[in-house]
C-alpha cells in the first residue's frame, strides 16, 4: 500500500459513512475501517513495510485517515439521531375539523348611523353629541313645547327622581349646541332616545335618531328640501322619490314629515309600507323663532332648518327587517349578516 492509497481509501470510507441510513449501518462501516480488525489496523501494519523515504507521508496520511474518518462517523451519528427524533410524515392532520374563528360584525344601527353621518359630512355637517339624561328645559321648554303638550306626560316620558328625564328625541342636542356656539351652525347629532312605548313590531321603548340642524343668515325651506332629497338618494339609491307632507312640531314652523318611496316595493305598495308606496322617515321644518329666542339667537338675523330621523326605520327598510325587536335581541347569528 502506498501513501496515496490511504487517501483514496479515506474517500471511499467517507462516502460509505455518508450513505449509512441508520445507526446499525454506520456502526458496521465504523468497524470495517476503524475497528480492531479494520482497515486502519492493516494500514498501520503495512507502515513498517513502506520505503523509508515514503514513511513520513505514509504516517501523516494514516493519521489523517484516523482523525477525519472518526470525525465523519461522529458527525453522521448526530445527523441520524436528529432524524430519529422527528415525527415521521407530516404533522398536519387533514381529518381534524377546521378551527372556527368568530369575528364580530357591526350592528345594523351602527352601519346606518355611520353611513348617514358620512353623507352629511360630505355636505359640511359635523357631529355633535348630547347626554341621554336631559333637563326638561332642553328636551321640552327650549323647544317651544307647551306645558300641557301630551309628549310631556309621564305616561310617555321616563322622568327621573332628580327631575331630569331620559331624552325623548335628539332635538335637545340642538338646544345644547346653540347655547354654546354662535351661528353659523351645521351639525348632525346621532343618539339613543327613550319613550314609554309598549314594544311591538315597529315600536321600542329605546330607539335611535339622527338630528340635524343648519342655521345661518339665510337658510330656506328650499335648502331643506334640496339637502334632504340629496340625502335620500345617497342613502337609498338614485331611484328613490321624496315627499314632503305638511305637519306640526312645536319647534319648527312650517313643519313637514318626509317620506321616501318604499324600498321594498319601489313605491308599488306592499305590506311594509301599508300599501301606500311611501315610508315616513323623518320630521323636519324651519326652526321656530321661539327656539332661537330660548337659546339667545336673534330670529331677525338667522334662519335655519332642522330634522330628526329614525335610524331603525331606515335600517328596517334597507335590510327588510320586519320586526324592530330583532335589532335588540342580540342574537349574534342574526346580527352578523348585515356587514
Ligand atoms: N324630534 C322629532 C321627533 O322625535 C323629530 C323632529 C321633527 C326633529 C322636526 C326635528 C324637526 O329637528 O325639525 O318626532
Amino acid at each position: 500500500m502506498q501513501a496515496d492509497d490511504i487517501l483514496a481509501l479515506l474517500d471511499k470510507a467517507q462516502s460509505e459513512v455518508g450513505s449509512a441510513t441508520n445507526s446499525q449501518e454506520l456502526e458496521q462501516v465504523r468497524i470495517a475501517y476503524l475497528g480492531s480488525k479494520g482497515r486502519l489496523k492493516e494500514i498501520m501494519k503495512s507502515l513498517k513495510d513502506a520505503e523509508p523515504a515514503e514513511r513520513p507521508a505514509f504516517g501523516r496520511n494514516a493519521n489523517r485517515f484516523k482523525v477525519e474518518l472518526t470525525e465523519s462517523v461522529e458527525h453522521r451519528k448526530g445527523e441520524l439521531a436528529g432524524q430519529a427524533s422527528e415525527p415521521s410524515g407530516s404533522a398536519f392532520d387533514y381529518t381534524l375539523p377546521g378551527k372556527w374563528r368568530q369575528v364580530g360584525a357591526r350592528h345594523p344601527i351602527s352601519i346606518i348611523t355611520e353611513r348617514a353621518i358620512d353623507i352629511f359630512h360630505a355636505m359640511g355637517f359635523t357631529v355633535a353629541e348630547g347626554p341621554d339624561i336631559e333637563t326638561v328645559f332642553n328636551n321640552f321648554d327650549a323647544l317651544n313645547t307647551p306645558p300641557v303638550h301630551p309628549s310631556r306626560d309621564p305616561q310617555d316620558t321616563f322622568y327621573l327622581e332628580s327631575g331630569e328625564l331620559l331624552r325623548t328625541h335628539t332635538s335637545p342636542v340642538q338646544v345644547r349646541y346653540m347655547l354654546s356656539h354662535i351661528p353659523p351652525v351645521r351639525i348632525v347629532a346621532p343618539g339613543r332616545c327613550y319613550r314609554r312605548d309598549t314594544p311591538d313590531a315597529t315600536h321600542s321603548a329605546n330607539f335611535h335618531q339622527i338630528e340635524g340642524l343648519y342655521v345661518a343668515d339665510r337658510v330656506s325651506l328650499a335648502d331643506l328640501k334640496g339637502d334632504l332629497s340629496y340625502f335620500a338618494r345617497e342613502m337609498m339609491g338614485p331611484g328613490v322619490d321624496v315627499r314632503f307632507r305638511p305637519h306640526f312640531f312645536p319647534f319648527t314652523e312650517p313643519s313637514v314629515e318626509v317620506d321616501f318611496t318604499c324600498h321594498v316595493c319601489d313605491g308599488e305598495g306592499c305590506r311594509v309600507c301599508s300599501h301606500s308606496g311611501w315610508i315616513e322617515i323623518m320630521g323636519a321644518g324651519m326652526v321656530d323663532p321661539e327656539v332661537f329666542k330660548a337659546v339667545g339667537y336673534d330670529p331677525e338675523q338667522v334662519t335655519g332648518y332642522a330634522f330628526g330621523m329614525g335610524v331603525e326605520r331606515i335600517a328596517m327598510i334597507q335590510y327588510g327587517i320586519k320586526d324592530i325587536r330583532q335589532l335588540y335581541e342580540n342574537d349574534t347569528r342574526y346580527l352578523c349578516q348585515f356587514e
